[in-house]
Parts: structure tokens; C-alpha cells; sequence
């Protein structure tokens, strides 16, 4: 199985939206990794509805919806008919984690659980059932072109572990701080979807990146 590349767009020229999606899809992006953030869970605020609808309309590519926002179950009905295709939320921002994944399911969209650097995994074992996507975040989220935590792999082995032990077929995505050098690392931990903007965005050829990413995990063993 190859590596999924899911770029994020937030460090995209929003001006040129239309021409950076096409890049991407051009690059052969996996799926399209969208950034919601609320200012009270993370610091920054970035777009909602109105950017997932944006982007529907301008790729087929699925859409892989990253809340970081409290209360997140408000919005689950208007992301979903916005064209997004999972919905992942903070287990920290989730007291009703199961009844919010199922929700999620409900509404047609792959259900995806976060854990914070700081946040064990063991919560995570109860709603297996109800998964869809596992995400480690490997930065503390907020901002896009941090640095890689170094104690990540080491966590996502972990991950992978739990999702094996429970026979579950959930992907298991990583998100900060994502690019040649950090790559390797995670995809020897058992990771398989990787979100990355800043190192894709920076690169000298954006599009290639993409590839240059995937590559470097078939190249790992
Ligand atoms: C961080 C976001 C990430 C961010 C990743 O809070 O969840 O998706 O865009 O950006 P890079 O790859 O630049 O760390
Ligand atoms: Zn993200």
C-alpha cells in the first residue's frame, strides 16, 4: 500500500485558490486536507462552510475535514452538506465522542478521532467500532510550519498497535511538521495518511513535492 498525501491548503495563496487545488490534483494528491479552527480551541481562525463548499466545487478529490473547534457537533450537518467527506474531531473538544463519531457516520461522512501531543490514546479503544480515521497530531495544533515533535513515532506506533489489537481498518493519519525529513519516521511507525502544507507550499516545485513525499515512503522499509 502507498503512502495517502493529504495537502493542507492553509498555507495556500487563497487568492489563487482555483490554481493551487488544481496543482494539487495535478500533483496527485490523495485528498485535500482543510483546516478549521474556531479561536478558542487553537488560538488561530481560519474558514468553514463556505471554504469546504469553495473547494467541493473545485475538485472531486475527497475532503478531509480537520475541526478544531469546541462544541464541534454544531457544525456536522453544514460541513457534511458542504461537500466534505470526513469529519475529524478533537477527542479533547469531544465529552460524547461515540455519539458524535456515530453522528458523524450518520451523515454520510468518515468519522475521525484527533489526540493532541499531550493526549493519551487510551480513549481512543472504546469507540473503534465507530472509526473511520485515527489522527496523531504531531505538532500542537494551531498554526501551519511547526516543528515536528520528535516523541511522535514512538506515538504512532503506539497507534497503530491499538487500531491492529482491535482489528480495526481505521487509516491512521499524521498532521505537523510533515516533510522529507520527518516523513520516513512515521511511516515506519505504521502511519499511512500524511498531512503536510508548509512543505509542500515552500518547495521549490510544489506539485513534485507531493510525489517526492509519497516516494520517499515506498523507498522505506
Ligand atoms: C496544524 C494543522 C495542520 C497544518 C499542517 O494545526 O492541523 O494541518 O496545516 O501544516 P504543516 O504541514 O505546515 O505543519
Ligand atoms: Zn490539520
Amino acid at each position: 500500500m502507498s503512502a495517502r498525501i493529504a495537502p493542507s491548503i492553509l498555507t495556500a495563496d487563497f487568492g489563487q485558490l482555483a490554481d493551487q487545488i488544481e496543482m494539487l490534483v495535478a500533483g496527485g494528491a490523495d485528498m485535500i486536507h482543510l483546516d478549521v479552527m474556531d479561536g478558542r480551541f487553537v488560538p488561530n481562525i481560519t474558514f468553514g462552510q463556505k471554504m469546504i463548499a469553495t473547494v467541493r466545487r473545485l475538485t472531486s478529490l475527497p475532503l478531509d475535514v480537520h475541526m478544531m473547534v469546541e462544541e464541534p457537533e454544531r457544525y456536522f450537518e453544514e460541513f457534511a452538506g458542504a461537500g466534505a467527506s470526513g469529519l475529524t474531531i478533537h477527542v479533547e473538544a469531544a465529552p460524547h465522542l461515540q455519539r458524535q463519531l456515530s453522528r458523524i457516520r450518520e451523515l454520510g461522512c468518515a468519522a475521525g478521532a484527533a489526540v493532541n501531543p499531550g493526549t493519551s490514546l487510551t480513549g481512543i479503544r472504546e469507540v473503534l467500532p465507530d472509526l473511520d480515521l485515527l489522527l496523531v497530531m504531531t505538532v500542537n495544533p494551531g498554526f501551519g510550519g511547526q516543528e515536528f515533535i520528535p516523541s511522535s513515532p514512538d506515538k504512532v506506533e503506539r497507534a497503530r498497535h491499538l487500531l491492529s489489537e482491535g482489528r480495526s481498518r481505521a487509516a491512521l493519519e499524521v498532521d505537523g511538521g510533515i516533510g522529507r525529513d520527518t516523513i520516513a519516521s512515521v511511516w515506519r511507525a505504521g502511519a499511512d495518511t500524511f498531512v503536510a502544507g508548509n512543505s509542500i507550499f515552500s518547495a521549490e516545485d510544489p506539485r513534485a513535492e507531493i510525489g517526492v513525499l509519497r516516494n520517499i515512503c515506498s523507498e522505506t522499509v
